[in-house]
């Protein structure tokens, strides 16, 4: 609850544009992020790149790359990958996973591009998956694109990981994925919910001391703008307005269950793509996370002693949203609209003492009290019968703990989201807040334990205007991440690394799109994004603001933020002719 006072005035100063010439003639853009060196220096003779793929993204829904890796002759334990990406014409933000054989290891998406081009570069800490990098792999990554006469853009990416040895990672022994293990036939191994069941099964050796899932998660189609999601029986509100609206609220949780108990739950971050809202706020910035989604974590350390009976064992992730009854009593859906991208991996440490006591199959004590929701739901009409408003809202709270011998994981959660759709659905505005605390404890006295606590503020309001020959969107959002977190056991998938974090970030900004029979639609904006955090010991700090595509202000210039003179003032979309919100969204009106 601690949303922390933001002032922008200081970026409000300078409207110079800052102009740094490219010389590829892309512009650049960016996530705004702590850098994380691609080279670190080695402390012993091994500094090794490799080029994992050099490939063009054209039509490739199903059809991912696929090459192969072999581990470099020298002893590394720290890998870091570069992600580089060029783009010209027009096309959708895709999503993109990157595999090492079963095991989902980075999710990123990518930007839209423009008629002159846009490139971009992430570098990622990949060590933690140490254990995988250490054999032969096969490289999947799944970036589905498609071409056709109107979305012209391909995605020429590059990818090259740096190996060298720090002496400073730490890293799980042992990697298990929950996934649907497609790799031998050079799929993509995600789970798609709620058509797929995410269930693997595994025997998890009596070595391990601890064990630690992370969980890879987003909506996509009807679920990718979950946070604005209505409840179910307003879905057709606003039908001869602005079509149909996706439901289950705009709650969701996302669960793991191990032998049908449940082991945690992850209160998903609102992540958006550079299509998203309105493509006006994304560039050159992107969103928080678009190039780089974070794995939230569930330590599952209290579930050993059930689990190393040398027995095979279920773990499942499923995703769920809310179903609220007439009497305005709201519970678990036990599903989503369509669809939940969903992996997970388990990490496992161990300690190299087999002759642990097998603890014959004993459960952890769980301790969790039904979550408590208080829900509301107003639709207005006019005298005539016509819907002309809706608000609605949804207030959750639930504590969770596992229990055993050893450790103890719990977590304490709370949400809320006030949305309001007025105009007859035209314009709508949701005001979401997740904040959560997780612990891991060691049980007893002098135990040690590790916290991690995160809140995800977002407050997004769009307004759709159409005429017979025009439509448009006003938009403007102020949203945030913030996490706070312990030293943790190795590098973590939520933190992106392993010392202590502190993580303070915000966006804000307006865009506005215009399209116009037989003429090229427009995008525009303007975006601050506010970066304050301290990883490892290092502390970073950047703020940025761009308007219509450039770079006005920013004070780590050189930071991946050079942009051309010549960026038009249009947007992704720019094209002839009129786009429906619908077909550019994936929601709202017109046609997909
Ligand atoms: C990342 O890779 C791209 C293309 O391969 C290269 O131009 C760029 O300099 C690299 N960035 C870093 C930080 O190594
Ligand atoms: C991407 O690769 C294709 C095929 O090689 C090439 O025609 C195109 O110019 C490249 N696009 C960019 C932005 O470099
Ligand atoms: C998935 O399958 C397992 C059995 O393999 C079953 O116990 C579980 O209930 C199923 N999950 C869903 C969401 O249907
Ligand atoms: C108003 O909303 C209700 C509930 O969704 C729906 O059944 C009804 O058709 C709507 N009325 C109009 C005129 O769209
Ligand atoms: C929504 O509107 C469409 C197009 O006007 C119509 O075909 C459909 O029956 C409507 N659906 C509902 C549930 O009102
Ligand atoms: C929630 O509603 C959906 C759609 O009506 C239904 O399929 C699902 O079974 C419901 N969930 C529960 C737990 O009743
Ligand atoms: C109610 O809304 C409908 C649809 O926009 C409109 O035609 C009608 O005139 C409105 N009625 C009143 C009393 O404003
Ligand atoms: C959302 O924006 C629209 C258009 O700018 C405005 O009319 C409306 O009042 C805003 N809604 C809220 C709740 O601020
Ligand atoms: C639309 O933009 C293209 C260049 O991207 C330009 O050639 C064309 O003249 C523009 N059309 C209109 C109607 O402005
Ligand atoms: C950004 O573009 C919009 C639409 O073309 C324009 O109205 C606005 O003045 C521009 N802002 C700046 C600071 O150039």
């Amino acid at each position: 609850m601690m949303l922390r006072a933001v002032s922008w005035t200081c970026f409000l100063l300078g409207h110079v544009p800052l102009v740094v010439s490219n010389p590829s003639g892309l512009q650049e853009v960016f996530e705004v992020y702590q850098p994380v060196p691609f080279a670190p220096e080695s402390n012993n003779d091994c500094d090794v790149q490799v080029l994992l793929m050099d490939h063009v993204f054209g039509a490739s829904y199903g059809q991912p790359f696929v090459g192969n890796y072999t581990p470099p002759k020298c002893n590394f334990d720290t890998v870091r990958i570069n992600f580089t990406v060029e783009s010209r014409g027009r096309q959708y933000d895709r999503l993109a996973l990157m595999y090492l054989g079963d095991y989902e290891v980075f999710r990123t998406s990518t930007a839209e591009p423009t008629s002159t081009g846009i490139t971009w570069t992430y570098v990622k800490e990949m060590s933690q998956y140490n254990s995988l990098w250490q054999s032969p792999q096969k490289v999947i990554f799944d970036l589905g694109n498609e071409i056709t006469d109107v979305y012209t853009g391909y995605y020429n990416a590059t990818l090259t990981a740096h190996f060298s040895h720090t002496g400073n990672a730490k890293t799980a022994d042992m990697i298990l994925p929950i996934s649907a293990r497609k790799s031998a036939s050079d799929s993509s191994s995600d789970f798609q919910l709620p058509t797929d069941n995410a269930t693997v099964q595994y025997k998890i050796p009596a070595e391990a001391s601890r064990a630690v899932v992370s969980i890879s998660a987003c909506g996509q189609s009807a679920e990718e703008f979950w946070w604005a999601n209505v409840f179910s029986q307003d879905t057709w509100d606003f039908n001869s307005t602005i079509g149909e609206l996706y439901g289950y609220s705009p709650f969701r949780e996302v669960q793991l269950y191990i032998d049908g108990m449940l082991a945690g739950v992850v209160w998903p971050f609102p992540v958006i793509f550079t299509g998203g809202v309105a493509p006006g706020f994304w560039r050159p910035i992107v969103g928080i996370d678009a190039f780089d989604l974070r794995q939230p974590e569930i330590d599952i350390s209290p579930f050993l002693p059930l689990v190393q009976d040398g027995q095979e064992h279920s773990f499942e992730i499923r995703v769920t949203g809310l179903n609220i009854s007439a009497d305005g009593t709201a519970t678990f859906a036990d599903t989503v609209g369509s669809y939940w991208v969903v992996t997970g991996n388990i990490f496992l440490y161990l300690d190299g003492t087999s002759s642990r006591v097998v603890h014959g199959h004993s459960p952890p004590t769980i301790e969790a009290p039904a979550p408590k929701f208080s829900v509301m739901r107003h639709l207005v009409q006019n005298q005539t019968g016509f819907n002309e408003t809706l608000s609605y809202s949804v207030i959750a709270e639930r504590t969770f703990k596992a229990t055993s011998s050893q450790f103890s994981w719990s977590q304490k959660l709370s949400y809320s989201n006030h949305g309001y759709l007025n105009q007859q659905g035209l314009s709508q505005v949701n005001d979401q807040h997740t904040w959560g605390d997780n612990a891991i404890s060691e049980v007893g006295e002098k135990g040690r334990s590790s916290r991690t606590s995160f809140e995800y503020p977002l407050l997004v309001n769009n307004t759709y205007a159409l005429t017979a020959n025009s439509m448009t969107i006003d938009a403007w959002m102020k949203r945030g991440l913030d996490i706070d977190a312990d030293e943790g056991l190795g590098i973590s998938t939520y933190t992106l690394t392993s010392g202590p974090v502190r993580l303070h970030t915000r966006q804000a900004g307006s865009a506005h799109y215009q399209s116009v029979d037989n003429q090229n639609s427009t995008s525009s904006g303007e975006t601050i994004d506010e970066f304050e955090g301290t990883a490892d010991g290092q502390a970073y700090k950047r703020s940025v603001r761009a308007i219509n595509g450039t770079v006005v202000a920013d004070t780590n210039p050189g930071n991946g933020a050079s942009v051309s003179s010549h960026t038009p003032n249009v947007g992704a979309l720019n094209g002839l002719g009129r786009d429906s919100v619908r077909s550019m969204l994936g929601r709202g009106p017109g046609r997909l």
